[in-house]
């Protein structure tokens, strides 16, 4: 997705923009651009491509804003690269999100003898504002008054060239606000400032933060109502440095694979006290989990995978219906909602639209809300109930990874702490359960020693074109996150299914160059899964199996299998994905992928 940022202070926005930017990379892009104030003009610079190949140096000054651009409306161009300039080029103006009355916006204005230069919906932003601005309106006032007419999710950078004021207004997309020594900074993430900022503002929906360049600059926040805000905390921003750095791995996603031990352990610190779980997050809401009577989980990609998960453990220990939802789909049917019914979102980045949307449907249709975010402060985490952050840190890599082992981490702490609450499972199936959870650090790295093994046969395996990842029961939700690792870096075809629906249809598919990976490492259901195995054997197709370490048996009828230790079923996913998530990054190594910036994705889907 788009990334913005902004400065304005006393140092040189050619030093600070296009670093604040690189730190937005993870985000996907496919053209970038800046606007600098300087000798009173705006000087623009937009290239096609990505910011590791761009030399060129960007004007001096002391304010600006720039851009990483995902194209949604038009294609990958200069012309339609932000920033986007007004007729008289007085405001420059950088976006994030997308404007969904943009058609009649700029039919209007082009009534009104704008003229546009790019297929952009962004570009009516800077158009509008000027219109304003001939009425005889003051930039604050002009601003306002756009956002005001703007439908759609967006969070803008807007730099006025007359007033020499730099400004960001937040509407769905998120915006956060830089406090440095050497100025105000604006960014879509605080990694974009994180060199050079030690404390942030975020920005609610709804809010406009001016900065102007008089000496020192300062930050004054209006409401879209036109009302001025009392000044916001700023909080310290908790992301170590080197958490944003490669740290001698080829990339952010093997980095992350790598951290899992550390991230569940900073998960679970405090959150484990006489071998039962406690959250604190959800201290007071504990009348509201002993009356739900049914759990809706939204979220979208690797998080609706942990939402399966969670599904699977929820019904299991709290003995009530769960239903998981592409959150994508939920608003646009009528779910049936009561006030008894608890909404669960999952969502990495807190950020993601689709996720969003289904939490606020929920919301006003009188659900309970709460939310599993890997980033605290986000909007998801805002707008919900209660909120449990995952403590994983910055994940860079676009592939999930980290984010997702500590999302099932929390759900599993969650789905133990309801059935404490509700005397659903006993004292000593909880203590089990959680004293498997916390070895699980020791565990992941004992995998980790085998990597070798799981590269071997990734390397072997790396000439197919077409993979099924196939599981039961829990061992299934595993199967189809493994498949999504491995399209969305290597570009590869993979399914994941039910291993017994394949005899269904899919089968068919089935020949010596398609192989099937099955998981059966949670232990459950073997003897069935030994009899799907046999089906695909039976024709001709490759098995590839991650199995646990006592598990010879279906070792026996493997072509290749990794090994994992064994644990307790409902903890088992927290190990068995590790080697799926190294069988996707060796895969996509070795056919030479971007690994950390996949074509066509983005971290964070801040668009519908
Ligand atoms: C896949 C991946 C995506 C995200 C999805 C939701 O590796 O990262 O499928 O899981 O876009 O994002 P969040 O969790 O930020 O809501």
């Amino acid at each position: 997705m788009c990334g913005i940022v902004g400065y304005c202070g006393n140092g040189n926005v050619s030093e600070f923009l296009p670093a604040c930017l690189k730190r937005l990379d993870y985000r996907g892009y496919d053209s970038f651009g800046f606007s600098v104030l300087s000798n009173g003009d705006h000087k623009i610079l937009k290239r096609v491509g990505k910011l590791d190949y761009f030399a060129e140096k960007i004007q001096s000054g002391n304010i600006g804003i720039a851009h990483t651009r995902w194209a949604t409306h038009g294609k990958v161009s200069e012309k339609n690269a932000h920033p986007h300039l007004s007729c008289d080029k007085r405001i420059a103006v950088v976006h994030n999100g997308i404007i969904e009355n943009h058609s009649s916006l700029r039919r209007a204005l082009e009534r009104k003898g704008h003229f546009f230069s790019s297929e952009t919906d962004t570009e009516v932003v800077p158009h509008l504002i000027e219109a304003f601005l001939c009425e005889g309106k003051g930039f604050r006032e002009a601003v306002t008054l756009a956002c005001n007419h703007l439908e759609g999710n967006f969070a803008l950078l807007i730099l006025d060239k007359k007033s020499n004021q730099l400004c960001g207004a937040k509407n769905g997309s998120p915006l956060v606000v830089g406090l440095g020594n050497e100025g105000i900074f604006f960014a879509s993430d605080p990694i974009g400032f994180i060199d050079y900022a030690g404390k942030a503002i975020f920005l609610g929906d709804g809010e406009i933060a001016f900065v102007k360049m008089e000496g020192n600059s300062e930050i004054e926040i209006f409401g879209f109502n036109g009302e001025k805000k009392a000044a916001k905390k700023a909080v310290k921003i908790n992301l170590r440095r080197w958490q944003a750095e490669k740290n001698g791995f080829k990339h952010f996603m093997l980095k992350e694979i790598f951290e899992q031990p550390e991230c569940i352990e900073s998960c679970t610190a405090g959150r484990i006290k006489n071998s039962l779980p406690v959250l604190e997050e959800l201290e007071g809401f504990n009348g509201k989990i002993k009356k739900t009577e049914r759990i809706v989980i939204v979220a979208c990609g690797t998080s609706l995978h942990a939402g399966m998960i969670a599904e699977f453990l929820i019904e299991k220990l709290w003995k009530v219906p769960v239903k998981v939802e592409c959150a994508s789909e939920f608003r646009y049917r009528c779910p049936v909602i009561g006030k008894n019914c608890l909404v669960v979102a999952i969502s990495q980045s807190g950020e993601t639209a689709d996720t969003l949307a289904a939490l606020r449907e929920a919301k006003r249709r009188g659900a309970q809300t709460m939310a599993i975010v890997n980033v605290e402060g986000s909007t998801i985490a805002r707008e919900s109930g209660a909120a449990i952050c995952t403590k994983a840190g910055p994940e860079i890599g676009v592939a999930s990874t980290k984010a997702f082992t500590t999302q099932i981490a929390v759900l599993l702490l969650f789905a133990l702490y309801g059935a404490v609450q509700r005397k659903t499972a006993s004292k000593e199936e909880i203590k089990l359960i959680v004293l498997e959870l916390k070895k699980v650090p020791v565990k992941m790295r004992e995998i980790f020693e085998k990597k070798n093994k799981i590269k071997f046969i990734a390397k072997v395996n790396s000439k197919y074109s077409n993979f099924l990842f196939l599981g039961r029961g829990i061992d299934y939700f595993v199967a189809l996150e493994g498949a999504l690792k491995l399209k969305e870096i290597s570009y590869v075809n993979a399914w994941g299914m039910p291993a017994a629906e394949m005899k269904h249809g899919t089968i068919a598919l089935i020949d010596k160059n398609f192989p099937a990976v099955f998981v059966g490492a949670s232990g459950a259901l073997l003897e069935k899964l030994r009899g799907n195995i046999q089906e695909v054997k039976a024709r001709s197709g490759k098995v590839i199996s991650i199995i646990n370490e006592c598990d010879s048996e279906t070792a026996k009828l493997c072509n290749e299998f990794f090994c994992i230790p064994k644990t307790h079923e409902l903890v088992s996913p927290l190990l068995s994905i590790i080697p799926l998530q190294l069988f996707a990054y060796y895969v996509a190594d070795e056919m030479g992928r971007e690994i950390d910036k996949p074509r066509n994705l983005a971290k964070s889907v801040t668009v519908e």
